[in-house]
């Protein structure tokens, strides 16, 4: 049993209710300008003025402080939930994306052959080892990145051996990590409905049954994903068989995630609501009657704003949801296509920049909205006793600064269950 005592810290937090924030609660965040907070094996015990921290942990005598940091009044807020990446693979595409940059349409990529097809050839090659340490790495990025929380999904398998490959190799890397001592806490998800793979090319519906029949069951045995997404958009999944396939992972025990109306408006949204997923995720095209049923089925929103910079759309439009009463997350994407990116803060600065969401409602967007999209509210996401003491240490004076420092990563410190990274 070790204590931590932790002083001089800057503290902006958003503190858990008993449903995601949304409307005007998205953007409250507390704030103790000389907080301290106590840490006993990784988790806060104690959290708010420094004075009455310390004071509760004892100095008089009733509990025993192991360790002193002074974070010098530097701005801590709570490590970064990254609710969605596709960050298992074994192999990246730049070449594709010179492709985009010439003119060349992403889903146009796909129907060729290429895009997400790519990646399925490349990671059914790969053996786990290889798989494992590919993607260690750039989860080693992500958390130098301040990410202390990552979703993953698989869907580079497209078929029951590889789809549980991936999953395996996603639980290894929330068991081991980057390697190096520090692990992230990471959330499975199956994404076996990410494509249809190229030997199902002419029977679509095959591969939708096969999926249901056969993969889900077999994930669902083994118990290795919480969340169950399905790539919902034209010329990939309908709504109809996204439907059947969340309806068929909900009834083994799965929690639901879609990714919804990215490029076309098809009712993904509606979906989402119609079957009170977790989530909806891009939203790019989604209409004011989907964003209605979200919110009508308590449905988080996790937009990923720099998948709409890096395929050059018009960003999702978080005021309208927010408005709406529809809660806020922000996520990166990671994958080798659509959209390569590793930082949080780069999706902070774009989420204040580009959707005008203010710096309240964005540090809650990548913390405990985000948290609540993977169902780990109750262990992250924001600064409270009994959650892990996951935090990230600003170089400057309050969260704004994620997009006042254009262009460089703005993060002093990154810690992980009260350790150092
Ligand atoms: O979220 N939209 C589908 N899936 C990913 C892209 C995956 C890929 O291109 O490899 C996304 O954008
Ligand atoms: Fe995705």
């Amino acid at each position: 049993m070790t204590t931590k005592l932790f002083r001089g810290a800057h503290i902006y937090t958003p503190m858990k209710e008993d449903r995601p924030a949304s409307g005007a609660a998205q953007g409250n965040l507390l704030e103790w300008k000389d907080g301290g907070f106590l840490v006993e094996n990784g988790r806060i015990s104690l959290i708010g003025e420094r004075r009455d921290v310390e004071r509760q942990a004892g100095k008089n005598g009733n509990k025993t402080v192991d360790a002193e940091v002074d974070l010098g009044g530097a701005v801590v807020v709570p490590g970064f939930v990254d609710p969605h990446t596709h960050a298992c693979v074994a192999a990246l595409r730049e070449g594709e994306f010179s492709m985009r940059l010439a003119g060349k349409p992403y889903l146009e990529i796909l129907k060729a052959g290429g895009g997400i097809l790519s990646s399925v050839r490349s990671v059914r090659a790969a053996s786990e080892d290889e798989l494992f340490r590919f993607s260690a790495k750039l989860l080693e990025t992500t958390l130098r990145y301040g990410t202390t929380t990552v979703e993953i999904k698989s869907g580079y398998g497209l078929d029951r051996e590889n789809e549980l490959k991936m999953l395996s190799v996603i639980a290894r890397l929330g068991r081991e990590g980057a390697g190096r001592g520090v692990v992230q806490t990471v959330v499975p998800t199956f994404m076996g409905a990410h494509a249809v793979p190229e030997e199902y090319r002419t029977k679509p519906d095959s591969y939708v049954v096969m999926l249901r029949d056969e993969m889900l069951p077999a994930v669902a045995k083994q118990g290795i994903a919480k969340f169950c997404d399905v790539f919902c958009e034209d010329g990939v999944f309908s709504v109809a068989q996204s439907r059947r396939i969340l309806q068929k992972a909900a009834e083994l025990g799965m929690r639901l995630k879609i990714h919804a109306d990215e490029v076309h408006d098809l009712g993904g949204a509606a979906l989402a609501g119609e079957l009170r997923t977790a989530s909806a995720e891009h939203l790019l095209a989604a209409s004011d009657e989907g964003i209605d049923a979200m919110a009508k089925g308590g449905v988080v929103a996790v937009l990923l704003p720099a998948t709409a910079y890096s395929l050059k759309k018009p960003f999702a439009r978080a005021r309208s949801m927010i408005e709406r009463n529809v809660p806020v997350a922000l996520a990166t994407d990671l994958n080798p296509g659509s959209c390569f990116c590793q930082s949080m803060p780069f999706v902070a600065s774009l989420a204040m920049m580009g959707m005008n969401m203010t710096p309240g409602e964005t540090l809650t967007g990548i913390t405990l909205n985000a948290a609540w999209a993977v169902g780990l509210e109750e262990e992250v996401g924001s600064l409270e006793p009994g959650k892990l003491a996951d935090f990230v240490v600003l170089d400057g004076e309050t969260p704004a600064i994620l997009a006042y420092a254009s262009g460089i990563c703005p993060i002093r410190s990154v810690w992980k269950r009260g350790e150092r990274v």
